[in-house]
């Protein structure tokens, strides 16, 4: 990679950080301890909840597989979720043994859409798993309204949510879990990491027992200066417990979370106006009463308006020393779910359109004016250069 390749996703890290890493490592408290404990204070303070109910963990996938099993969702169950998605959103309803079953997007929203998942509904439903998608909230009144009137469980992935809302709400607080990723391309990033939120303290602690292999006690108090703890396991569990080190990071990213929030918003805003005048489709502009995350700024780039195809336009970006990304091929263009499930992308037209012409552009914090003019003229330069 040449020195001016500008990289898709390049978290913004400050002093603040690397300074606590450090001091993290010169402790010798490298695993979950205090710093875990103080970030999900924080977290659970940025959401407006009580830290009773909120548990860190090593990934978000793994906050979505430990919020399934808590859920009571196992084998016979199926789970309803959008069609364009990360694949560890659907992987997470297969690891717990449940059928996950496919709804398609709003072509607008690109979020699920709730008359495809009232058509998607069997006796098996369990749970609907609804994923903010960009940032943008899901239409959680209409989700809410068909968990309510179905006794389904309802699992927000927020990995790219940290920050929105909807009608004043927080996502993640709405359903039963709320499952974040600290992941380095997210909005707050520990290198690896994710968080969970639930409604009800019983279900955290359960959560907690099974991120660390279904032990009684954490490994903290065990090796803490109190004295020796026996523990006992109480159910087969996990090893998805999160870092001092990550939480090391999560701590001052979470104080910056408003700041770079704001950046992202500008960039963002920028980029509408930019691009304004091109025949390339930009996202609408966030609905009336909710914030938007701001994780991704997308632009469908359609053969047909454009004379370029989605493929070469990565490419040529790629040439301009542009890192872009693709959120994402709809699920069942993968032939894993092809040859499992038997899926189909034109049973999901709105998902595989998207995932077919989307492109995400470049929108950290850390991006300079300067970077974000790049940015513009190289999406100039391949759509009217084409
Ligand atoms: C929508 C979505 N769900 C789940 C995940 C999984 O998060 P993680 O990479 O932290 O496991 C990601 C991110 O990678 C994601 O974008």
């Amino acid at each position: 990679m040449g020195k001016d390749f500008l990289i898709f996703g390049s978290p913004a890290i400050e002093e603040a950080e690397i300074e606590e890493v450090v001091d993290s490592l010169r402790s010798g408290w490298l695993g979950t301890g205090p710093k875990v404990a103080r970030f999900e204070n924080d977290f659970a303070k940025y959401k407006g909840i009580d830290e009773s109910v909120v548990a860190a963990v090593n990934s978000g996938t793994a906050a979505l597989h430990l919020s399934m099993i808590a859920a009571g969702i196992g084998p016979g169950d199926e789970v309803i979720t959008t069609a364009l998605t990360f694949c560890a959103t659907v992987n997470a309803i297969i690891h717990a043994g449940a059928m996950p079953v496919l709804a398609d997007i709003d072509a607008q929203t690109m979020n699920i859409h709730p008359a495809e998942i009232r058509s998607k509904i069997t006796p098996k439903t369990r749970a609907i798993l609804p994923v903010h998608f960009a940032g943008r909230c899901c239409d959680m009144d209409s989700i809410m309204g068909i968990a309510n009137r179905h006794n389904l469980k309802v699992i927000e992935d927020c990995a790219h949510s940290v920050e929105s809302e909807y009608k004043g709400k927080k996502a993640g607080t709405f359903g039963d879990f709320g499952c974040f990723s600290f992941y380095v391309t997210k909005n707050v990033i520990t290198g690896e990491g994710g968080m969970i939120v639930a409604k009800n303290e019983k279900d955290i602690a359960r959560v907690k027992v099974l991120a660390l292999h279904g032990m009684s006690k954490d490994a903290w108090r065990r090796f803490s200066d109190e004295g020796y703890k026996h523990y006992y396991v109480t159910e087969c569990g996990f090893k998805y417990n999160m870092m001092d080190l990550q939480a090391a990071m999560g701590i001052h990213q979470l104080r910056r979370v408003g700041k770079n929030w704001l950046r992202r918003q500008e960039i963002w805003n920028y980029y509408q106006q930019a691009f304004v005048y091109l025949p390339v489709i930009r996202p609408p502009e966030s609905e009336p009463n909710t914030k938007h995350g701001y994780h991704l700024y997308t632009l469908l780039i359609d053969k047909d308006r454009t004379g370029i195809s989605r493929d070469v336009f990565l490419n040529e970006m790629t040439k301009q020393n542009i890192g872009v990304g693709v959120h994402y091929l709809s699920i069942p263009e993968h032939p894993y779910y092809q040859e499992v499930f038997g899926w189909k992308p034109e049973n999901y037209p709105n998902a595989m359109r998207i995932g077919r012409q989307t492109v995400s552009l470049p929108l950290s914090a850390k991006l300079t004016n300067r970077e974000v003019e790049d940015v513009i003229f190289a999406v100039k330069a391949c759509i009217v250069g084409s």
